[in-house]
C-alpha cells in the first residue's frame, strides 16, 4: 500500500450506554460467541493496519478503556464529552487526534456494535471508496426487516443523499429497505469540514454522525458500498438481536464443519464457538458447547449434553454427558457419562474417568481407569492401574494441596482414602476400604484393619416396643 493510500486512521465508536441492551455493563463488552463485541470489531479494524487505531469511550469509559488497552496495547483512547452522539464521538476523536492525524489522509469510522464486522468487509469498503474517488463512502446493506435503523435516501440519479434515523423519517422513507451500517470511509478534508456544522436538531436531540454525509456530498460525491455478506455488518442494540446474531454465526460454524467432514446430529443445539478446531469424521452429539481453544481429534464422539473449554481430545475419544475445562485427553479415552474434568488433566491414551469421577490436576498413564464415584486431584496414576469405585484422593490439608502418586499396573481396592502427601509403588494391590496413609513400596499388598462388630440377633428400638416408628 502506498502512503496515500495507507489508512491514517481507524476511529471506533464505543461511547454509547447501549440502553437497549439494559445491562449493568457497556454494550461493547458483551460477547457473541465467547468474544466481547469490543474484540471482535478491534480486531477487524487493526487487520486493515491503520496508522491509529483509536477508540471513543464515555459511557463506563475506564472499564472499555481498560479492556481495550489489555486486549491491544497500540490502541488510542479518547474521551467523548456529555454531549450525545455519533457525530459527537467524531468530533471529539478528531479534536483529541488533530496534531498526529494533520490534513489529509483517510479516515476509517465504524461503530462497535457490529459483533461480526471482518476484514474482508472492511477490505472491499477501503477499496470501494478508492476506486470510486469519492470524498466518503458509507457501508450499506438492504434488510428484510430494516426496523432501528438509519435509512439510506438517493436521488433520482442512484446518488446518495443522506441518511436519515428511524425515528427522524417519514412513511415513504420507511419503506427503504437500504440502511446504513455505521460504518464509513472518509477523506479527512472533507470530514474534517462536514464534522463541524453538525447540529442536534432531531427527534433524538443528538449530533447525528449520519447528518455528516449530507454535508460532504456538498463537497463532492458520497458513495456506498453494498457489504457482501449481510450478517457481517448486523448491528445489536438489544438482546433479542444478540440471540439472533448468535444463532446466525453459530449456524454457519455448524455448517462450515459439517462441509469439512464432522458430523454434527442437531445444529440447532450444538453451539461452537470461532477457535475450536475438530477434525474428520469426529461426531458432535446434541447439546454440546465448545468453547475457547478446545481441539477435538478425528473420530472422536462428543455428547451429548457436553461442555468442552479449552480442551483436547484425541483421536476416537468419547466424552459422554460431561464438563472438561483445560485437560488433555489422549486417543481413545473414555470419560463419563456425568463426569467433571476441572483444569489441568492429563489422560493418557486408552484411559478412562466414568461416571460421577471429578478430577483436578491429575495425569492418568495410558490404559489406566478410573471407572466410578471417585474424586481424583493433584495425583499422578502410571500406566495399566485400575482405582475401584468411590475412591477419594484427601488433598487439602486445609493449608496445602498434597499430591498423590500411584504407580504403574496397581489395583486399587474400592472406597480407598489416600491422605495426601503419599506415594504407592507399581503393581500394589489395596485392600477395600483402606485408608492409605504411608508411603506403600513396588509389588506389595497393603490394607487397612477396620474392625467389623456384630450384635446378634438386634432388633430396632421401635421394634423392641421403646419408641413408636413415628418418633424416630
Ligand atoms: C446507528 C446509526 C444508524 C445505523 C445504525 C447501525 C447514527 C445517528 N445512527 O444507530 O444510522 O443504521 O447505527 O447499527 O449514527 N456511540 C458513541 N457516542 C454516542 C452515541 C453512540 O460513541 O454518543 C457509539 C455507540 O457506542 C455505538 C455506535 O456509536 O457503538 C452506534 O450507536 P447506537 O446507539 O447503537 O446507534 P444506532 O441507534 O444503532
Ligand atoms: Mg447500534
Amino acid at each position: 500500500m502506498s502512503k496515500a493510500e495507507a489508512l491514517s486512521a481507524a476511529i471506533i465508536l464505543a461511547a454509547g450506554e447501549g440502553t437497549r441492551m439494559r445491562s449493568a455493563k457497556p454494550k461493547v463488552l458483551h460477547e457473541l460467541a465467547g468474544r466481547t463485541f469490543l474484540n471482535r470489531v478491534m480486531d477487524a479494524v487493526d487487520k486493515l493496519g491503520p496508522d491509529i487505531l483509536s477508540l471513543v469511550v464515555r459511557y463506563q469509559g475506564e472499564r472499555v478503556a481498560e479492556a481495550a488497552r489489555s486486549y491491544n496495547q497500540r490502541v488510542t483512547i479518547v474521551d467523548q464529552d456529555d454531549i450525545p452522539g455519533t457525530g459527537r464521538a467524531v468530533q471529539c476523536a478528531l479534536n483529541a487526534l488533530k496534531d498526529k492525524l494533520g490534513h489529509h489522509g483517510t479516515v476509517l469510522i465504524t461503530a462497535s456494535d457490529m459483533p461480526l464486522l471482518d476484514e474482508r468487509t472492511l477490505k472491499g469498503l477501503m477499496d470501494f471508496h478508492r476506486s470510486q474517488a469519492d470524498g466518503a463512502t458509507v457501508l450499506t446493506t438492504m434488510l428484510k426487516d430494516p426496523t432501528g435503523y438509519g435509512r439510506i435516501i438517493r436521488d433520482q440519479d442512484g446518488q446518495v443523499l443522506r441518511i436519515v434515523e428511524q425515528k427522524d423519517a417519514t412513511g415513504t422513507e420507511l419503506a427503504v429497505k437500504e440502511v446504513n451500517t455505521s460504518v464509513y470511509v472518509f477523506d479527512l478534508e472533507v470530514l474534517n469540514g462536514a464534522i463541524a456544522g453538525l447540529n442536534d436538531r432531531n427527534v433524538q436531540g443528538e449530533f447525528y454522525l449520519t447528518d455528516a454525509l449530507e454535508a460532504a456530498r456538498s463537497a463532492g460525491r458520497v458513495g456506498a458500498y453494498a457489504a457482501p455478506d449481510p450478517l457481517s455488518v448486523e448491528g445489536v442494540n438489544d438482546r433479542v438481536q444478540l440471540a439472533h446474531l448468535a444463532k446466525a454465526h453459530n449456524r454457519r460454524v455448524c455448517e462450515r464443519w459439517m462441509r469439512q467432514g464432522v458430523t454434527i446430529l442437531d445444529p440447532e443445539s450444538t453451539w461452537i464457538e470461532d477457535d475450536v478446531m475438530i477434525g474428520r469424521d469426529a461426531t458432535i452429539l446434541p447439546g454440546c458447547f465448545l468453547h475457547g481453544a478446545t481441539s477435538i481429534a478425528e473420530e472422536a464422539v462428543i455428547g451429548p449434553n457436553t461442555t468442552l473449554i479449552d480442551a483436547r481430545i484425541g483421536r476416537a475419544a468419547r466424552v459422554e454427558r460431561s464438563r472438561v475445562q483445560e485437560s488433555t485427553i489422549g486417543a481413545e479415552v473414555n470419560i463419563g457419562p456425568w463426569t467433571y474434568l476441572r483444569p489441568g488433566n492429563d489422560l493418557a491414551a486408552g484411559s478412562k474417568a466414568g461416571a460421577f469421577v471429578e478430577m483436578k490436576k491429575a495425569s492418568i498413564g495410558e490404559q489406566s481407569k478410573v471407572p466410578h464415584l471417585s474424586y481424583i486431584g493433584d495425583t499422578c496414576i502410571g500406566q495399566g492401574s485400575n482405582v475401584g469405585g468411590g475412591t477419594i484422593t484427601a488433598n487439602y490439608d486445609g493449608v496445602h494441596k498434597n499430591r498423590t502418586e500411584i504407580g504403574g499396573g496397581v489395583h486399587v481396592g474400592a472406597g480407598n482414602l489416600f491422605v495426601a502427601p503419599v506415594s504407592v509403588g507399581d503393581n500394589v494391590t489395596t485392600g477395600a476400604g483402606s485408608v492409605i496413609r504411608h508411603e506403600v513400596p513396588d509389588d506389595a499388598m497393603v490394607y487397612s484393619e477396620n474392625s467389623q462388630h456384630m450384635v446378634e440377633h438386634w432388633r430396632p428400638a421401635w421394634e423392641r416396643g421403646d419408641e413408636s416408628p413415628s418418633e424416630r
